[in-house]
């Protein structure tokens, strides 16, 4: 497409290396946050803890309320519960599921990847995008864009109304609007490299729920899916929240430790699921030699991750759903093979692995804790997924 997005996902070279240092030295946003209602400031892990253990309680005590005895499609409150995460880390703000503005915006996301699934090869060879049938698409690709900026500038300007340049960031936005100000323009070219630093931030945004959401949501259905194949796995898991746990009150972060078979069963769950089945695009450096081949400097290579965790020479059966593959010889403690790569590797590996690894870790064992997942007596829909 024609139109330069810059961002984090689509950019490179320094623009690339400066924006993923900022954005993780802010830890997404958190870091530099008070806590505005709190005396004591909270640090960054905690603030991060606090806002994943919101939302997870929310989804439950939704779901309870709202739809016992009822049917419900849990993607839909997932979708809204993950998204809201990384609203409450990058701009503060957190939605309703039946808000029909935000709604929107997650739809236009979805409806995104819907369609840059479906222009294939187009993406990748420039001139293919020119074909009637591409074109349309990358047409609609780009009037979504226009809709989900305006989203994003508006809440940018609302922050520009009511950010204090001087005091402590509220999130990522603030963060970056607080950079903005202090930076002379010498350093504002340097830092983004020329590009325009508003549009950037936009782009940062957007890329920010892209690569967050979709992923976090994917994973999370996929272990549900899981538990309804694997009810001897569910029980095991539900055995340890009770021990480890309690009946009476949540899971919280704090019990990550104690909660070994659960954590080796959510890794067994991305390792089977792969919802990043390829990585991004990353390119050479360099002239490299592998497997006897020559790959020159600058060649674009896609990591094929779901391809190293259902490799037959590093996984004993890989398409058997077993979590003990992620537990020491003694079951004592969580290993993590270093083929086990659900985020990527290298440079340009997931910038969100330590969120996502603590929302999926909530919300698995808080689904386990709170339900039992069962195919409703008589259902004949429900078939084998390896078919
Ligand atoms: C289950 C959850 C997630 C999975 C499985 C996942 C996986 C991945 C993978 C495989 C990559 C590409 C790495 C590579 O090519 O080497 C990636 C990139 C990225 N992810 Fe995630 N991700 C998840 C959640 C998140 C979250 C919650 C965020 C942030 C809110 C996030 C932000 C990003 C960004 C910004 C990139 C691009 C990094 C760059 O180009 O430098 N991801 N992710």
């Amino acid at each position: 497409m024609s139109t330069i997005f810059v961002g984090i996902i689509n950019s490179e070279g320094q623009l690339w290396r400066k924006q993923r240092h900022y954005i993780r030295q802010r830890r997404l946003g958190v870091s530099g946050h008070s806590g505005a209602s709190n005396l004591m400031p909270r640090n960054s892990t905690q603030r991060m803890n606090e806002c994943i253990q919101h939302e997870a309680s929310t989804f439950i005590s939704t779901i309870n309320r709202d739809f016992t005895g009822k049917s419900l499609d849990p993607a839909v409150l997932l979708n809204c519960a993950v998204a809201n995460i990384i609203c409450s880390l990058i701009m503060s703000t957190r939605f309703h599921h039946n808000d029909k503005a935000f709604q929107r915006f997650m739809f236009l996301f979805d409806e995104g990847f819907r369609i840059f699934m479906s222009t294939g090869y187009a993406t990748f060879i420039y001139f293919l995008e020119w074909l009637p049938g591409v074109r349309t698409k990358c047409d609609k690709l780009e009037r979504n864009r226009e809709e989900m900026v305006a989203f994003v500038r508006e809440i940018i300007d609302e922050h520009k109304a009511t950010v204090d340049l001087e005091g402590e960031s509220r999130d990522l936005i603030d963060a970056y609007l607080q950079k903005m100000a202090k930076m002379t323009k010498e350093e504002s070219r340097e830092f983004f490299e020329g590009f325009d630093p508003e549009k950037q931030l936009e782009q940062v945004v957007l890329d920010l729920f892209s690569a967050g959401v979709e992923t976090s949501k994917t994973t999370l259905l996929w272990a549900i899916v899981y538990m309804l194949h694997n009810p001897e796995e569910m029980r095991k898991i539900q055995e340890e929240l009770l021990e480890k746990v309690g009946p009476n009150r949540m899971p919280n972060m704090d019990d990550r430790d104690a909660l070994v078979y659960t954590r080796a069963a959510l890794y067994e769950v991305m390792r089977r699921s792969s919802v990043v089945p390829l990585g991004t695009t990353h390119a050479t450096t360099r002239d490299i030699e592998f497997e006897g081949k020559t790959i020159p400097k600058n060649t674009h290579i896609i990591p094929l991750l779901y391809g190293v965790h259902m490799s037959p020479d590093v996984w004993d059966q890989p398409k058997e759903f077993r979590p003990s593959r992620f537990l020491s010889d003694d079951g004592k403690s969580v290993v993590r093979p270093a083929d086990f790569m659900p985020f990527g590797a290298g440079h340009r590996m997931c910038l969100g692995d330590q969120l996502a690894e603590r929302e999926l870790f909530l919300f698995f064992a808080s689904f386990l804790h709170a339900y039992d997942f069962a195919v409703p007596e008589g259902n004949s829909t429900f078939r084998n997924y390896e078919s």
